[in-house]
């Protein structure tokens, strides 16, 4: 059984995080709260732990984990040195949704970094994950706390979905405000790369730093199009088939009117307009209609911009790049038939 360790997000019961740091000191796994979303958290200098967060999550040993402390100086160990780029976006960006990848230092070992010079590092700003991180006293790896190539938990409830019985403990403080997970911004080369768009947006990045590099995911053929094979891991995937739109809820609407003429069960994911409001409900969303047992979703890619980059990319590859870009019959029957669910030849004539 996991244990369920219900805090207020601002003002966490110290007796509970008190419990929460002693199951990982212990080596025991606890999943907690960020701003982001839910990590699953083991210390940094627990080779057993870390090796039952990948078992827990069923994860390749080949995608390294972000390490996690109060502050700074949390990382002395974990991070071999800071450059000015470095210093000067911790000190910007932290606490907050930004994880840097840095030179490695001697604490943070292969288990970590799957072997890589590099190593992620971020202090959250949640009170809650902030205090429990003080509480354990040592750097904390956590992955987001879902299955892997699951959508991220945003709330407990959805950590206990896939996790219960797996992990030890899930520190509960509610919804996480932010929704979708960190920026992961690469510094071990000349420019600055963005690895995974997230909550600190490129324009903040850019202001800060000047040039930096980040690979957009997009289409690359009209109608039904998909990214390259290897950018594409189905990740952060839905069980629900997912497709995307091009042009906003208008064009989502039509792909959905044009593709339910053809099977049941076509639904439009409903999100937000708003960049902000959308990231917050976004998995949530997928997750309802998951439950509802919806048969196909289709959702509006947003404008690509700030926050709507992150978005973006999470729709993306829970849609498995699935992107409509004319919702004409042929593309219609086409997408619906790489997914098994009718299309040329059903429906109307
Ligand atoms: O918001 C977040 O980042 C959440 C919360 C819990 O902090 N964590 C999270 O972790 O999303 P995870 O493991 O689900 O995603 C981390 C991403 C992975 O794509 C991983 O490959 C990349 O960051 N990453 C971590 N360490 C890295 C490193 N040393 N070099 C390159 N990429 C790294
Ligand atoms: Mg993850």
């Amino acid at each position: 059984m996991t244990e369920v360790l219900r805090v207020d997000p601002a003002t966490p019961d110290p007796v509970a995080l008190a419990r929460a740091a002693a199951i990982m000191r212990g080596g025991g796994l606890v999943a907690f709260p960020t701003e982001t979303v839910y990590g699953l958290g083991a210390v940094v200098d627990h080779d057993a732990a870390l090796a039952a967060v990948f078992a827990a999550k069923g994860r390749p040993v080949t995608d390294p984990l972000i390490v996690h402390a109060a502050d700074r100086d949390g990382f002395a160990d974990v991070v071999a040195g800071w450059d000015d780029r470095a210093e000067g976006l911790a000190r910007r960006f932290w606490p907050g949704p930004l994880t840097l990848v840095v030179p490695r230092g001697p604490a943070a070992g292969d288990r970590v970094t799957a072997g890589g010079a590099g190593v992620g590092v971020r202090v959250p700003a949640h009170p809650t994950a902030l205090a429990l991180l003080r509480t354990v006293g040592r750097p904390v790896a956590a992955p987001s706390a879902n299955r892997f190539g699951r959508v991220s938990p945003t709330a407990a409830q959805h950590v206990l979905e896939e996790l219960d019985g797996r992990i030890d403990a899930v520190v509960d403080a509610g919804p996480t405000p932010l929704g979708v997970e960190s920026t992961v911004l690469d510094l071990t080369g000349a420019v600055p790369r963005v690895l995974r768009p997230g909550g600190v947006t490129l324009e903040d990045l850019r202001e800060a730093l000047g040039p930096v590099e980040h690979a957009e995911r997009r289409s690359v053929a009209p109608g039904v199009a998909a990214a390259s094979p290897g950018q594409l891991l189905a990740h952060y995937a839905p069980s629900t088939p997912l497709v995307l739109a091009e042009g906003g809820v208008a064009a989502r609407d039509a792909a959905v009117a044009a593709m339910s003429e053809r099977t049941p069960g076509v639904e439009a994911l409903e999100l937000p307009e708003d960049a902000g409001a959308a990231a917050q409900r976004l998995y949530g969303a997928l997750r309802e209609a998951d439950r509802r047992g919806a048969r196909l979703l289709v959702a509006a890619t947003l404008d690509p911009e700030g926050l709507g980059r992150a978005v973006n990319d999470r729709l993306f590859r829970a849609a498995h790049g699935r992107l409509l870009t004319d919702p004409g019959a042929t593309s219609v029957d086409h997408l619906l038939a790489a997914l098994g669910l009718g299309g040329a030849g059903t429906g109307r004539s």
